[in-house]
C-alpha cells in the first residue's frame, strides 16, 4: 500500500519521481506529494489530495528544481485524504523530509512525548511522529538521528529520509517492502519494481531490518545499529513496456487481454518432453506430505480453491483452503507432514506473509506460488513456483489469478506424478488440454461484444447474484469480486447447489443470475438450478460452450465461451467473468485502475 519513489544522481529529481509514482499509482491514490533538494536552499514541497494528476498539474505551476528528491502516492490509513496529511512531511525548520508506508503502531504514546516536548504536530498522522522524532534525535548526524529513532517506533513500515543538509537518502524497512534500483551516477529507491523500469534492471532488495544509505554513486546496507550486510544485486526481467498501457483504455483491459500469452510464459518450459508429466524446480518431496493447507487472501484464495479441486483430484491428497487472514489467528493445527501453499502477486501481503509464518513455526513444508520476485514470501519460504505474468498494474487482479490457475495445475499434475494417482493417460490428457489454452482465451475474447452488450443492459442493477459448481464454484466468486471491486455493484456468489438452501429467496426480475453453465459433470444438475430461477422470474445469464444450442432454451442471455477439459475451464471460464466486470465499470464511468478505497498489496492488517 502507499508508492514510495526516491532518486539521487544527475537528472530533476521531479521528473523521475513523477514518472515512478504514475507506475505506482496502484498502490495508493488518495494523496499525492514530492520534495525536491535545490542543494544549500531549503526543500521544496508539493502535495495534494486527490490522484496523481492533481499533484502533476501542481507541479507545473510549482516546477521543483534539484537532483534528490521523494514522492508518495497514498493509500490512507492514519488521517483523511488531505493536502496536509499528504506525504512528504517536513520538520518545523523546513530542511527534513520524511515518507513512510505502513503504520507506526505506538504513535501515540510517542506523539504525547513529542508534543510535552514542543512540538507542533500539522497532520493527523502517524508518519508524523517520525519526523519529530528524527529532529528531536538530530545533532548534526541524520543517519545516527534515524537509527535512535527508530529504537523507539514499533510497527511495520518502509521509510524514506533526507536532509538539506545531506546528499543522501536514508531508507529503512520493516516489513513494508523497498527496494533499490542500481544506476550510474544515480541511485533509486522505490516501495516496487515498475517505478524502476525505465531506469534500471539492477535493483537490491531490502530485508527486514535493513536499512540503506543511498547517495550518487554509492549504496550501503546495514542493519538498524550500523552493521554493514551484504545484499544481492538481482537482475530484473521484466520489460518496460510491460508496465505501459501500450494503447489500451486501462491497465485492467490489457491485462485481460495479456492472459494467453501470460500462459505461455507460466507453462514455459515446465511440460516434459514424453508429454505426460511436468518438471517443477521444487525440493518438496511429495512422499514426506500426507496434507495440504492452502492460504491466500482475496482472488488469489480463489485460485487456491481451484487448486483444492485440482489438487483433490489428480494426486488425491486432503486439501483445505482458508483467508490468510483467518488462518493467521485460528491456532490452525499443521505439523511437518503438511504442505502449506501460499499464493500471492505481490509475495507481499502481509496476512499471507504472517500464515507462512505460522506455518513455518509449526513445522510445515511450505511452498509459495508467487509473482514477484525477491518479494518478502520468496525469501521465508522453503520452495517457490514462481508464475511469471509481469507486473500486474491494474488493481483488481486478472492476469496473475490467470497464472496461478496454472501454476496449480502444474502443481497438480506434478504431486499425482509423484504419488501415482494420475495415469499417463489423463496426464497427457490434461496437459493437451492446457497447452491449448491461450488459443482457447483469444477465443473466449472474442465474446467481449456480446458480453458489452448484456453490461448496458443490466448497468444500472443494484445487486448480481453469481453461480458456479465443482471447480467452478471459485470461478463464480472471482466474477463476483471483479465486479463487487471495479463497479461497486453488490454481487454475491454461491455454490449452485446451495442456492436452493437459501438464495434463492432473493430472486425476482431485480436481480440477474449469472451461471456457469458450461459442460461438466454436474451440468444436468446446473440446468435444473437455471430452471428453478427461471420458475421465480429470475433473469438467467448463462455462460455456455459454444456448441450447446439446447441450454438457449432456458436462458435469457447467453456468454460464450470454448469448451475445454473440465479441470482446465476455469482459465477459460474466467476471462468471460472479467470482461463482464469491466465492460460494466466502464459503463458506469468508473476509474477501472483505480477503483475506491482499494490498494494493490494490502501490506497492514
Ligand atoms: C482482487 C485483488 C485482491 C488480491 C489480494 C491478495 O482483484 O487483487 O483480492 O488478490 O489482495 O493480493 P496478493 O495476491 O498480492 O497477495
Amino acid at each position: 500500500m502507499c508508492g514510495i519513489v526516491g532518486y539521487i544522481g544527475h537528472r530533476q529529481a521531479a521528473d523521475v519521481i513523477l514518472d515512478g509514482l504514475k507506475r505506482l499509482e496502484y498502490r495508493g491514490y488518495d494523496s499525492a506529494g514530492m520534495v525536491v533538494s535545490p542543494q544549500g536552499a531549503n526543500l521544496n514541497l508539493v502535495k495534494r489530495a486527490g490522484k496523481l494528476g492533481v499533484l502533476a498539474e501542481a507541479v507545473k505551476t510549482t516546477p521543483l528544481k534539484g537532483t534528490l528528491g521523494l514522492g508518495h502516492t497514498r493509500w490512507a490509513t492514519h488521517g483523511k485524504p488531505t493536502d496536509i496529511n499528504a506525504h512528504p512531511h517536513l520538520s518545523e525548520d523546513g530542511r527534513l523530509a520524511v515518507i513512510h508506508n505502513g503504520i507506526i503502531e505506538n504513535y501515540l504514546p510517542l506523539k504525547k512525548q513529542l508534543l510535552a516536548k514542543g512540538h507542533v504536530f500539522a497532520s493527523d498522522t502517524d508518519t508524523e511522529v517520525l519526523v519529530h522524532l528524527i529532529e528531536e534525535h538530530y545533532g548534526g548526524d541524520l543517519v545516527a538521528a534515524v537509527r535512535a529513532a527508530l529504537v523507539e517506533v514499533s510497527g511495520a513500515y518502509a521509510l524514506v529520509v533526507f536532509h538539506a543538509d545531506y546528499e543522501l537518502i536514508v531508507a529503512a524497512r520493516a516489513t513494508s517492502p523497498m527496494v533499490i534500483g542500481i544506476g550510474k551516477n544515480e541511485n533509486f529507491v522505490a516501495s516496487d519494481v515498475p517505478a524502476l523500469l525505465p531506469y534500471t534492471r539492477k535493483v537490491v532488495f531490502l530485508h527486514d531490518g535493513d536499512m540503506a544509505l543511498i547517495s550518487r554513486d554509492e549504496i550501503t546496507v546495514t542493519d538498524f545499529v550500523g552493521q554493514v550486510l551484504e545484499r544481492e544485486v538481482s537482475n530484473i526481467d521484466w520489460d518496460a513496456e510491460a508496465a505501459e498501457k501500450s494503447g489500451y483504455p486501462h491497465y485492467m483491459l490489457k491485462e485481460i487481454y495479456e492472459q494467453a500469452s501470460v500462459l505461455q510464459q507460466t507453462f514455459g518450459g515446465r511440460f516434459a518432453a514424453n508429454g505426460s508429466d511436468v518438471a517443477l524446480d521444487l525440493t518438496l518431496n511429495p512422499a514426506l506430505i500426507d496434507r495440504v493447507v492452502i492460504t491466500a487472501a482475496g482472488t488469489a484464495s480463489y485460485a487456491g480453491m481451484v487448486g483444492e479441486y485440482l489438487i483433490e483430484k489428480l494426486a488425491r491428497l486432503p486439501v483445505e483452503v482458508e483467508v490468510a487472514s483467518e488462518f493467521r489467528y485460528r491456532e490452525p493445527v499443521l505439523n511437518e507432514r503438511t504442505l502449506c501453499v501460499v499464493v500471492s502477486q505481490s509475495g507481499e501481503t502481509i496476512d499471507t506473509l504472517e500464515a507462512l509464518r505460522e506455518a513455518k513455526r509449526q513445522g510445515a513444508k511450505t511452498l509459495a506460488i508467487l509473482n514477484v520476485k525477491g518479494s518478502s514470501i520468496s525469501r521465508e519460504v522453503d520452495d517457490v513456483l514462481y508464475i511469471h505474468a509481469g507486473p500486474e498494474i491494474g488493481v483488481a487482479s486478472t492476469k496473475a489469478y490467470m497464472a496461478m490457475l496454472a501454476a496449480f495445475e502444474l502443481l497438480a499434475i506434478w504431486l499425482g506424478r509423484h504419488r501415482g494417482t494420475l495415469s499417463d493417460e489423463r496426464a497427457a490428457e490434461i496437459i493437451r488440454a492446457l497447452r491449448h489454452t491461450p488459443v482457447l482465451i483469444e477465443q473466449a475474447l472474442e465474446s467481449r461484444e456480446q458480453i458489452a452488450q448484456i453490461a448496458e443492459a443490466f448497468k444500472g442493477y443494484n445487486d448480481y447474484l453469481f453461480l458456479g459448481r465443482g471447480i467452478n464454484f471459485p470461478t463464480a466468486l472471482e466474477g463476483a469480486l471483479k465486479l463487487k471491486e471495479i463497479s461497486y455493484i453488490h454481487a454475491e456468489a454461491y455454490a449452485t447447489g446451495e442456492m436452493k438452501h437459501g438464495p434463492i429467496a432473493l430472486i425476482d426480475d431485480d436481480m440477474p443470475v449469472v451461471t456457469i453453465a458450461t459442460k461438466s459433470s454436474l451440468y444436468e444438475k446446473t440446468v435444473s438450478n437455471i430452471q428453478e430461477v427461471k420458475a421465480r422470474d429470475g433473469i438467467v445469464i448463462a455462460l455456455i460452450n459454444e456448441a450447446d444450442e439446447e441450454i438457449k432454451n432456458h436462458i435469457d442471455y447467453a456468454i460464450s465461451v470454448p469448451e475445454t477439459d473440465e479441470l482446465v475451464s476455469p482459465l477459460v471460464n474466467v476471462v468471460a467473468l472479467q470482461l463482464l466486470a469491466y465492460e460494466t465499470a466502464e459503463r458506469l464511468g468508473l476509474d477501472v485502475d483505480q477503483p475506491r478505497n482499494l490498494a494493490k498489496s494490502v501490506t497492514v492488517e
